[in-house]
């Protein structure tokens, strides 16, 4: 098969990272037969150094006639202290989502056996813990009107949501969920907010047409807590774009390491496979960060994008053979550099 990738590395340890993702997949298209072609792009801080924009024409066209997109991180310290910055690099990332129509986030929480002893949470809390959270992501406060008034002294972020909006983020976490374990949590704020009564509204009239879904309504303040109370409990969690932000960031300390954690972006064009890391820039340019992340965004993108399992299965196994081997960066309290493990694992594949 040809893949064409469009490589968009963008901020930080966002190019490091990505580099490791290319060998596993020029080593799996080598394996299996596939040619991989890539197109590069600029996102985030380094796209508005160079064309003061941090989501450029050139790059969504680079998007849009790829067959999936490979992206790193966005994020510069240069701008997360100043508030009165009229260009961010994050804004790349949301213009990207918003103009590529990705509207679901898909985060799996895996647990590697052996890394068990490396969660913060008692090990045998999470030992076979393994959930997907969906997070709705071009809609609510990201996206609602925002701004200032009284000469700038009140400030608001609007949450809203139409029905159709709920409706298909909804509708792809009751699939998921019939695909798994057939238990959907569905997570929102429904006792303070309107746009979360919607959520639930419509997620209740959808319950018949599931009828081998089993379904459970949680608030938020709650859900954060049993996500690290009995992790296990979970399937498939679905939220809101802000809960969804702040709960997968939690979820993902859940197996050790943010650096394991991958996601997939799909929705209307272009599908896009990104580890939840962001751009940690205190690791940037040192080759000391966890490439695992960026290398299983890589498996997603074979099996999400492409619909080639065993490729995606390839990849997993070979990550979880170099944990095993303890070929970890120091995150993980390894002493392999990030193109070290990268090497590694393009190598087992
Ligand atoms: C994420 C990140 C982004 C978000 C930032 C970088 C804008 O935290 O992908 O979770 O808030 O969505
Ligand atoms: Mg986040």
């Amino acid at each position: 098969m040809k893949l064409k990738i469009a490589k968009l590395p963008g901020d930080g340890i966002g190019p490091e990272v990505v580099a490791q993702a290319v060998k596993a997949v020029d080593a799996v298209c080598a394996r299996f037969g596939h040619e991989a072609s890539y197109v590069s792009g600029y996102v985030g801080a380094c796209a508005i150094d160079r064309f003061g924009d941090a989501y450029p024409a050139e790059t969504h066209a680079l998007c849009l006639e790829s067959d999936a997109v490979l992206f790193g991180a966005v994020g510069d310290p240069r701008y997360d202290n100043d508030p009165t910055s009229k260009v961010r690099p994050e804004q790349g990332l949301l213009a990207m989502r918003k103009q590529l129509g990705l509207y679901a986030n898909l985060r799996p929480v895996e647990t590697f056996k052996s890394l068990v002893d490396k969660s913060p949470l008692k090990a045998e809390l999470v030992d076979g813990a393994d959930f997907l959270c969906i997070r709705e992501l071009t809609g609510g406060m990201y996206f609602g009107e925002k701004g200032r008034k009284d000469g700038g002294n009140t400030a608001y972020d609007t949450c809203i949501y139409s029905r159709a909006e709920v409706e298909r983020i909804l509708r792809l976490a009751f699939e998921y969920a019939g695909r798994r374990r057939g238990h959907l949590t569905v997570v929102d704020k429904a006792n303070v907010l309107e746009s979360s009564r919607l959520w639930r509204q419509v997620a209740r009239e959808m319950e018949p047409d599931y009828p081998g879904v089993t379904v459970d309504y949680m608030f938020v303040d709650n859900a954060a807590m049993q996500l690290i109370r009995c992790p296990k409990f979970f399937d498939v969690l679905v939220t809101e774009n802000t809960f969804g932000d702040i709960l997968t960031d939690e979820a993902s300390c859940i197996s050790g390491s943010m650096g394991l954690l991958a996601s997939a972006s799909v929705g209307e064009h272009t599908s896009l496979f990104e580890p939840i890391h962001g751009s940690y820039p205190q690791a940037a340019g040192k080759d000391i960060a966890n490439p695992v992340a960026a290398i299983l965004s890589a498996a997603m993108m074979f099996e999400y994008a492409f619909g080639l399992m065993d490729e995606g299965k390839a990849i997993r196994k070979a990550v979880a053979a170099s944990l095993e081997a303890g070929v970890t960066t120091e995150d993980l309290g390894g002493t392999y550099s990030t193109s070290a493990v990268g090497d590694w694992i393009a190598s087992e594949i």
